[in-house]
């Protein structure tokens, strides 16, 4: 009895809480632009977790500040759209991506990820491609940055990445920042898309040869185990027998 009252009780708790957890989810999202204080990208994208990453460079590009002071003068700007990969995205990278970089690719890769003017998510879907980032020139082979979506799933492309994007940590007039689940790897620096592919060929041919003769080297082991098992059963037998024996003889 007791224990019923108490489960009924931390049912109605937890449902109590489910109710709560949206109005607290959206004080983030109202917070920004309530606080009189200029809008940070770096402290918005701080307080989502799981971007140290973009925010790293965001601050060693001074592209971070760039933006905080732009966003602070409301006349000379449509407000930005950042596409901000997760850490997550950063570590799907082929180790040392980030070091092979320049400085000054460095800085043109998170320019890349931000748009100049802020893009709701419906308005992705009659957004004309290529469409300019603040890493410039957007013709093949530069920078272009291309929008395609599916229902209500965006996905930007690059000619070298797909990325999805998720959901908006930010959405306002000014800013609109998006969680992406790839890093926006652009034309300009990551070239052809041919290194990926080539080191797939060579893979490809290694299982070959090395199938054939672990295959073979499994052929023993199975005429191996074939005789261990048929031992087994010899063994297995004679207990069976012995022991029916042993029942025959005791009756
Ligand atoms: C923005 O916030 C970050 C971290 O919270 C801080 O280090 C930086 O100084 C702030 N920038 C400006 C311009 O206020
Ligand atoms: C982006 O879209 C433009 C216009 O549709 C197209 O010409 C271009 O090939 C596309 N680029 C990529 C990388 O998808
Ligand atoms: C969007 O990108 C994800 C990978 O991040 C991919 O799995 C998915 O197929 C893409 N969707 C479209 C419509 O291109």
């Amino acid at each position: 009895m007791k224990g019923q009252l108490l489960l009924s009780f931390s049912c109605a708790a937890i449902i109590f809480l489910l109710h709560l957890a949206p109005i607290t989810g959206q004080g983030p999202a109202g917070a920004p632009s309530a606080s009189p204080s200029p809008t940070n990208v770096t402290a918005i994208l701080e307080k989502a977790g799981q971007f140290t990453t973009f925010i790293r460079l965001l601050k060693s590009s001074q592209v971070g500040d760039q933006l905080t002071s732009q966003l602070s003068n409301k006349k000379s700007n449509q407000g930005f759209t950042i596409f901000a990969p997760t850490d997550n995205a950063f570590a799907g990278l082929k180790s040392g991506t980030l070091n092979m970089l320049s400085d000054q690719q460095k800085t043109q890769l998170v320019q890349f990820h931000i748009i100049p003017s802020a893009i709701s998510l419906t308005q992705f879907q009659t957004i004309s491609n290529p469409v300019r980032t603040q890493a410039g020139n957007s013709d093949n082979g530069q920078f272009p940055l291309n929008v395609t979506t599916s229902g209500n799933q965006v996905n930007v492309t690059t000619g070298v990445v797909n990325a999805r994007v998720d959901n908006a940590i930010s959405s306002n007039s000014k800013l609109a920042i998006y969680q992406v689940d790839q890093v926006l790897l652009p034309l300009a620096i990551f070239g052809t898309p041919a290194p990926a592919p080539a080191p797939e060929t060579p893979k490809k041919v290694v299982p070959v040869p090395s199938r054939a003769p672990s295959g073979s080297e499994s052929a023993p082991v199975d005429s191996s185990d074939a005789v261990a098992n048929s031992f087994n059963a010899r063994t297995l037998a004679s207990c069976v027998v012995a022991a029916t024996l042993g029942g025959v003889l005791l009756l």
